[in-house]
């Protein structure tokens, strides 16, 4: 059997991480500024994170949603507490397409209706109504559209109010990154995410943060929506929740009830994701990244700023986008195999910063020379 083709690779071999790093297996060193797609949180094989898996998987490292799992009311305890959303609850499932999922279907069970309002050059998911509110035809498969959903302009509020002003009666839901990533790292404003509050509790509609990406500490706070002071009723998560262990989950308000069987998942709060995903939080805790984040997110974007080459750096904290002129096509290429560092990237010109959240100013400067370096031709 071979592999069902779906993803252009680069011909490199990772066999050794640590920290912000990693090896090929010619043991060639990467500086890691992509977070293997924002996924590494706390640094690659963190000796804490290593040994709280190690010791979960020598007691028991799965059984099923039937039982008392002790690991997952902890989680929610450290999750709330961190996240500062502590009369909040906890769902746990195993990826953010289906964090997305569970939070729409939430929402409609709520509030018993259909209609979903999204935003241009969105991304939540490849899954069905996560993909239906994805703004990217080439990825919607004919079954997966629907007429439930609306794709409205990012950030404006005219537009919105105008929407929900016609059809406020019949909307389930808002989702909204706070910090649109596949779509090239665009802010959602503070007075943009109020009103999508203000508007959800005029027509009794849910607001779902989509934090999959921007979440979890990236921004400098623990879910980038919390700059706007107003709260989501749902906050999605993935990504940097296992710093690699799949693992996923929805914070849903107290005012949403639970009922037996409404949402369910077989592998969704395992004993294994549980511990990975605490030693994350406790990690985040003591060595405070979201802090960390904030600082060297502010460095790098500062220093960014100062480079006339570029055309415009957007991002907030260790979410970083970095639009370049077209003429400059080669530079996220040329990092990776001239300066050995990986970034990530956004259609059509634009390089995604998105390291560890403990990275270090020294690490950071080592990405600015090389940017530098490949800015100067
Ligand atoms: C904002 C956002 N939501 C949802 C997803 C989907 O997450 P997953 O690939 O874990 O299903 C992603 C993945 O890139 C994302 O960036």
């Amino acid at each position: 059997m071979k592999l069902f083709d779906v993803y252009p690779l680069n011909d490199i071999t990772i066999v050794k991480a640590k920290g912000s790093y990693v090896w090929d297996d010619k043991d060639q060193q990467y500086l890691d500024m992509y977070g293997g797609h924002a996924v590494i949180s706390i640094g690659h094989t963190h000796p804490h994170y290593v040994k709280r898996l190690e010791d979960q998987l020598h007691k028991v490292g799965f059984y099923s949603n039937s039982i008392k799992i002790p690991l997952q009311v902890e989680l929610a305890e450290k999750l709330g507490k961190i996240s500062g959303k502590e009369d909040y609850q906890l769902f746990l499932c195993n990826s953010g397409a289906e964090a997305n999922e569970n939070a729409l279907k939430l929402a409609s069970f709520y509030n018993g209706k259909k209609k979903i309002v999204a935003f241009t050059k969105a991304f939540h998911g490849r899954t069905s109504l996560a993909v239906a509110v994805t703004d990217n035809p080439n990825i919607v498969a004919p079954v997966n559209q629907t007429e439930h959903v609306v794709f409205l302009p990012f950030n404006n509020e005219v537009a919105l109010e105008k929407y929900f002003s016609e059809n406020g009666n019949n909307i389930s839901a808002v989702i909204i990154e706070g910090i649109q990533g596949v779509g090239g790292i665009n802010v959602a404003s503070d007075s943009f995410l109020r009103r999508v509050r203000s508007l959800c509790d005029h027509y009794n509609a849910v607001y779902i943060a989509d934090s999959v990406q921007c979440g979890y500490g990236r921004s400098g706070k623990f879910y980038s929506q919390d700059f706007s002071g107003v709260d989501a009723d749902i906050y999605t998560m993935a990504k940097g929740m296992g710093n690699g262990f799949p693992v996923a989950g929805i914070s849903i308000a107290p005012k949403l009830h639970p009922k037996h069987f409404m949402l369910g998942t077989t592998f969704g709060g395992n004993h294994l994701a549980c511990a990975a995903a605490l030693a994350v939080l406790e990690i985040i805790e003591q060595d405070n990244l979201v802090e960390n984040a904030a600082v060297v997110g502010d460095y790098l974007m500062t220093e960014l700023n100062r480079l006339p080459q570029i055309k415009e750096v957007r991002g907030k904290g260790l979410m970083i986008g970095i639009e370049l002129p077209g003429e400059l096509k080669d530079v996220k290429k040329n990092l990776l195999f001239k300066h050995k560092i990986f970034t990530g990237e956004a259609k059509p010109n634009v390089i995604r910063l998105l390291p560890a959240l403990n990275i270090t100013q020294k690490e950071a400067d080592i990405f600015l020379e090389a940017l530098k370096t490949e800015l100067a031709g």
